[in-house]
């Protein structure tokens, strides 16, 4: 096995990319050689705090610096095309943070950028390497709540706690939560229940009142093989982050949350033992909670994958094409909301 570490820069050092930082730093497998950010202070801090050779306020100039072959961009969402763009012509692989960007046409360019250059792009979308999910889509592979028919999930997040983003980015009209938040739940579901193809949608803007767009979106989707599905979208909403999520199945229901500790299976019981709870007295009343960590930004496992894919020369797991299939799908909820009417969602080619 290839034992070799990978030389990161990362760009944007707010806490999210700290987080990038210390796992980076923590890892066997990368090497921090470079930040980058454009407020000064922010920069001196990492360099210090992180112990890296090259700390620089200008990201132009990371470019051509020979020491790096990968770059986790970590900045506004308005800037990922620019940036990524800009790194993979340099030669670097890219981990591009979610959403991909904030239209198609943006995911398109950064797809071309890939395509062209031959270097591989990642989007951070990380719910797929977040515990309870990956368990709930394992469960759901090996048939055990029988047949999806209903699906749901919401990103519910009290914005007027968090960061509008330095320079008040999150406040920009073409960032609309859907895309920006929502993007979360969409590709959860995208990811268990397959690309839906039909949405309708309606919004308010009832909480943050200053803000330029609308704070809440409940959406209605269809999904192959006759699977139908919900994903709500709140900003404003009064109550701790949440991205509580429910399968229904036609023997059983998983109902999960990256915000707890164990996630809840409701089964129908079977005769004899069950498969994977043989232990257990399980049932479609009484739920078992199965134990899980909380770790809704695992971003070490995002990084090592990521790190893996580019020691081993192998496909990335969450792709620029996935990346822009959310941001498809969330665009048309959002465009539904606005003018009232169910859309057909279309897919670009792989
Ligand atoms: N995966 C997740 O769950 C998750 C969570 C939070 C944020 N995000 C995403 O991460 C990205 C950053 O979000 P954030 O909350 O950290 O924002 P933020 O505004 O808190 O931090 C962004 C950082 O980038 C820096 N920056 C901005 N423009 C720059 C430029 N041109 N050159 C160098 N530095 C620049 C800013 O100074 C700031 O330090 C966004 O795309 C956001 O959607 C993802």
């Amino acid at each position: 096995m290839n034992k070799r570490k990978v030389n990161f820069a990362l760009v944007g050092l707010s806490e999210m990319g700290m987080r990038h930082a210390f796992s980076i730093k923590n890892s066997m497998k990368m090497e921090l050689v470079a930040v980058c950010d454009k407020l000064e202070d922010r920069v001196s801090e990492a360099v210090n705090t992180l112990d890296v050779k090259t700390g620089t306020t200008d990201w132009r100039e990371l470019l051509s610096n020979d020491d790096i072959e990968a770059v986790v961009l970590c900045i506004p969402d308005q800037v990922h095309v620019e940036m990524t763009v800009a790194f993979l012509e340099a030669g670097k692989d890219v981990l591009c943070e979610k959403p991909m960007a904030l239209s198609v046409e943006e995911c398109e360019e950064m797809r071309a950028a890939e395509k062209r250059t031959g270097k591989r792009l990642m989007i951070g979308q990380i719910c797929r390497y977040t515990p309870s999910f990956i368990k709930t889509r394992e469960l759901i592979e090996q048939g055990e709540i029988g047949e999806l028919y209903y699906v749901e999930s919401e990103y519910a997040h009290d914005y007027s706690l968090a960061s509008e983003g330095v320079d008040r980015w999150r406040l920009d009209p073409k960032r609309e939560p859907f895309i920006g938040g929502g993007c979360h739940a969409m590709d959860l579901l995208r990811w268990i229940a397959g690309n839906p193809y039909e949405v309708c949608a309606f919004a308010n803007h009832k909480c943050l009142t200053d803000w330029p767009v609308n704070d809440c979106i409940i959406s209605i989707f269809k999904f192959p093989n006759n699977v139908i599905g919900k994903v709500f979208v709140s900003i404003g909403c009064k109550r701790n982050g949440t991205m509580r999520s429910v399968f229904y199945g036609t023997k059983g229901t998983i109902i999960c949350d990256n915000n707890s500790n164990y996630l809840s299976v409701f089964k129908e019981p079977l005769a004899g033992k069950d498969s994977i709870f043989p232990d257990k007295h399980i049932s479609q009343t009484t739920p078992i909670n199965l134990a899980i960590p909380i770790n809704h930004h695992n971003t070490t496992y995002e990084l090592e994958s990521f790190a893996d894919c580019i020691i081993n020369d192998t496909p990335v797991p969450t792709t620029s094409y996935d990346g822009e299939c959310t941001v498809v799908a969330c665009v048309a909820a959002t465009q539904a909301s606005k003018i009232g009417q169910t859309l057909e969602i279309a897919y670009p080619e792989e």
